[in-house]
């Protein structure tokens, strides 16, 4: 048996790959396009795995989409494949909509093919599973209650209105053609191997060069945080045992303004790391510019994945993100590696084209 994961590479999906494995998964056919943002240094300890199958393309690649289904039979899809920074879609969107909404389309139309010529049994078990975000429905007032899944959308940004119109697209390929499809809604992951664009990474590798933390605003911009590996629990369990054409919401039940979130990550590196002269950390916060169009508030009402399929986080935020600045600190070579643009060779590195790409 094997599964196909789109956008291994990055952030949760190579967290999801390196799990899964471990966990005694069935092998695993890995297709990225290595934008910036894919990693291939983040999985070099699967090199030579042979339940790890890397292959380098696009999920708007029709051609090699069909041929990776026709050739792997896959028993499940699930597609990780995105541009996923809110700031970057705000300064350049389109590769957001090419990726996030085309690509999408045409995965789900080379996904919809092959399941359609499967044998009934196989067609009965086989799952797409689309992983999302809570950010489709917008913002939430300081009173809100929290998203739950029958929540309006309502899309802010260029980035959340792209994954709202990805979702919009497979919930249709559910109703219209009966594709078993299912959905997850998750709010903001940190951990290991997170790309120091967004806030809780760029904090620690800011912090230990020295460099100021920029805060955008006032820094009282709320988010819902789960560690990485708590998204990658429910999605296995969500593919496991969720009801096709149903949507989860996944979260953390961790609210926290930012401001809270930069001077956790400060105390903790003032235990581990001290600076020689005995500063402390938060001295280099500064408040800068803030987003435009900035949400204020996300909250993720987890409810129906606890009831229906019983998953919980198994972190607190308290042990995720001391698990996660301990990651940063024990690895600096992949923080190195990233910032010296020095990942991106990797695969000239340390594969050869017949055992990496296929
Ligand atoms: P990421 O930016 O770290 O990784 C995205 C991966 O997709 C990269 O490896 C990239 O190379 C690959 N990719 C991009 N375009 C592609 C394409 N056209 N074809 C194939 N591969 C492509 O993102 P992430 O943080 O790991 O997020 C993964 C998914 O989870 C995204 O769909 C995102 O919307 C969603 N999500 C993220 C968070 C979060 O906090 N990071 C929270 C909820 C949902
Ligand atoms: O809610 C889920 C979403 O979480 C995912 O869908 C996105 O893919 C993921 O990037 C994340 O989006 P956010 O915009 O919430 O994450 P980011 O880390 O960019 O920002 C978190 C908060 O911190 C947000 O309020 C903006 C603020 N921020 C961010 C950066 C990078 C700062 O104050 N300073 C910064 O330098």
């Amino acid at each position: 048996m094997t599964i196909l994961v789109t956008g291994g590479a990055g952030f949760i999906g190579a967290n999801f790959v390196l799990d899964w494995l471990a966990q005694g998964g069935e092998r695993v056919v890995n297709l990225d396009k290595l934008t910036y943002a894919g990693n291939l240094e983040t999985l070099a300890s699967l090199q030579g795995d042979a339940r790890h199958v890397f292959v380098q393309g696009d999920i708007g690649d029709t051609a090699l989409v069909a041929r990776l289904l026709a050739e792997h039979q896959p028993r499940a899809v699930l597609n990780f494949a995105a541009e996923s920074h809110v700031d970057r879609s705000i300064h350049s969107p389109e590769d957001f909509i090419q990726t996030n909404i085309v690509g999408t389309f045409r995965l789900l139309e080379r996904v919809r093919t092959h399941w359609g010529s499967l044998p009934e049994q196989d067609k009965a078990a086989f799952r797409l599973l689309h992983v999302s975000t809570d950010e489709v429905y917008g913002s939430l007032g300081a009173g809100d209650a929290a998203f739950a899944e029958t929540h309006r959308y309502e899309p802010n940004s260029p980035y959340s209105a792209s994954k709202a119109a990805s979702n919009h697209l497979v919930r249709a390929y559910h109703h219209t053609y009966g594709l078993p499809v299912l959905t997850t809604n998750c709010s903001n992951n940190y951990g290991p191997y997170h790309f120091p664009e967004k806030l809780i990474p760029l904090m620690i590798v800011n912090a230990l060069a020295g460099k100021l933390l920029p805060v955008y605003g006032d820094g009282m911009q709320v988010r819902d945080w789960l560690y990485v590996k708590d998204h990658c629990s429910a999605i296995r369990r969500v593919l496991e045992a969720g009801r096709p054409g149903e949507v989860y919401n996944v979260g953390g039940w961790n609210e926290k303004p930012n401001l809270e979130i930069v001077h956790t990550v400060c105390a903790l590196l003032d235990e581990l790391r001290p600076h020689a002269d005995g500063q402390p950390y938060a001295s280099q916060l500064s408040h800068v510019k803030d987003r435009p169009g900035h949400d204020r508030r996300y909250a993720i009402d987890a409810g129906k994945i606890e009831r229906e399929l019983g998953w919980r986080p198994a972190e607190t935020f308290a042990s995720g993100i001391r698990k996660t600045v301990q990651w940063y600190l024990a690895n600096p070579e992949w923080v190195a590696h990233v910032q010296s643009g020095a990942y991106r060779d990797w695969v000239q590195k340390q594969y050869t084209a017949q055992d990496a790409l296929q």
